[in-house]
């Protein structure tokens, strides 16, 4: 049975080859004063920086700055933007980046006009914005976390070892996001499948809870199956449009609001991953395939009946034998998909020891919306299998 809901979401997509070109109409909706907001360098290695500049400078914009966000985006670069944003009284926030740079730039966009501290109050407290929000617009460049179309944005707080996501309303969310498959071909390959995973994860969150007569299922098997498919042509090729766009327009679908309407959803594994990357800062997707598998088979009796149709129409296992034998089969060929992707499948790998192990176990949330509630010894059995 599906819940009763209330489905909004305000972000213009703009896909496809050329699809850059919208932004000019985009950026003429807005003030003159635009902070360009931006990882690393990617973009000025690859061209996307020299070309969203040319159509600043052509819509007259008066452009501030605000480059080096970085993987897993801080409190202090948080508080640095924030100052940038409320010195020159920006119009716009137009991130240029993958998941992170998007993020910041709604975090920035929260806080702005927030007199309270932002870390306490949107991550600490988990508050909902009550002050003027400036506007967010995305290019997007590299795929999997799903920010370009959603409220989500994951600080972290390394004084506190704390990331902490806070999934604000649709008000915060872009209001347009251009999304141009080519302009994932630079991202190197770890950080590609990275964001594979990321992606498939997203969909095994809302999907592993709840019963199993949802019309999110359907959606989340179709999602699940084409990314499995796309991921292999782009491993041998990544260069291949078809199966970029594919990877990328499934990534959206995964974690825009759409498949989580009207059921519960866990988010386990995300919570388990976060607080990894609060101890080791480690890729985001990198963190989730680390303890996916000693999560889903911990929770593999509670959800049995999932499992089981998870390995038959995802994974095509043949729809013989006990619930427990199919739905192992299932994640077995998971196990061998990932591994063939070239993911983390171990704690160690990402820079996690043994004596990280206790109080990673504490920075983890507890989610209970999916099919067993962990205990704070479960959270550090799982965790010390994945080490
Ligand atoms: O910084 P630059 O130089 O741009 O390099 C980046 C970065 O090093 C590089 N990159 C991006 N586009 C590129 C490229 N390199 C070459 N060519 C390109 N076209 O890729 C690296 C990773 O970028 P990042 O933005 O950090 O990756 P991702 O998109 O995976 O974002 C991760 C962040 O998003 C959060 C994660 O926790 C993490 O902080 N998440 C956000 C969510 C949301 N908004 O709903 C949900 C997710 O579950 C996730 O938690
Ligand atoms: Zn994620």
């Amino acid at each position: 049975m599906l819940g009763n809901f209330t489905y909004h979401n305000p972000t213009k997509l703009y896909f496809g080859k050329g699809a850059l070109e919208n932004l000019e109409g985009e950026l003429q909706k807005y003030g003159e004063t635009v902070q360009l907001i931006y990882g690393g360098g990617s973009i000025k290695k690859n061209g996307i920086y020299d070309r969203v500049l040319a159509l600043l400078k052509k819509c007259n914009k008066t452009v501030i700055e605000d480059g080096g966000v970085m993987p897993n985006p801080t409190v202090e670069k948080l508080k640095e933007g924030t100052m940038l944003a409320r010195e020159h009284h920006v119009d716009l926030l137009l991130a240029v980046g993958g998941g992170s740079v998007c993020d910041y730039a709604k975090a920035v966009s929260v806080s702005v006009f927030c007199d309270e501290d932002p870390w306490e109050k949107y991550y600490l407290r988990f508050e909902e914005p009550a002050c003027k929000i400036v506007p967010v617009g995305c290019v997007l460049t590299m795929v999997g976390t799903g920010s370009e179309m959603n409220g989500g944005a994951v600080i972290t707080n390394h004084a506190q070892k704390l990331k902490i996501g806070h999934v604000f309303g649709s008000e915060v969310m872009p209001k347009f996001t251009v999304l141009d498959p080519e302009f994932t071909f630079t991202v190197p390959k770890r950080q590609m499948v990275a964001g594979i995973y990321d992606a498939f994860n997203h969909i095994c969150e809302q999907y592993f809870s709840g019963e199993d007569d949802n019309v999110s299922d359907s959606l989340s098997e179709g999602l699940m199956k084409s990314l499995i498919a796309n991921s292999r042509v782009a491993l041998k090729d990544p260069l291949d449009y078809a199966a970029r766009s594919n990877i990328m327009w499934a990534a959206t679908w995964a974690l825009n609001t759409l498949i989580a309407k009207g059921k519960t959803t866990d988010w386990e594994v995300h919570m388990l991953g976060q607080a990894v990357g609060a101890y080791t800062d480690a890729t985001h997707g990198m963190t989730l395939s680390a303890v996916s598998l000693p999560y889903y088979r911990h929770i593999l009796p509670y959800g049995v009946k999932k499992f089981r149709r998870f390995a038959v129409e995802v994974w095509n296992v043949e729809d013989a034998g006990s619930d427990e034998e199919v739905a192992k089969a299932g994640l077995a060929r998971m196990e061998a998909w990932m591994k063939e992707l070239g993911l983390a499948m171990d704690l160690t790998s990402l820079g996690v020891t043994e004596e990280m192990i206790e109080g990673i176990a504490k920075a983890t949330l507890v989610m209970d919306g999916g099919y067993h509630v962990l205990t704070h010894e479960e959270i550090v059995a799982i965790l010390k299998e994945s080490l």
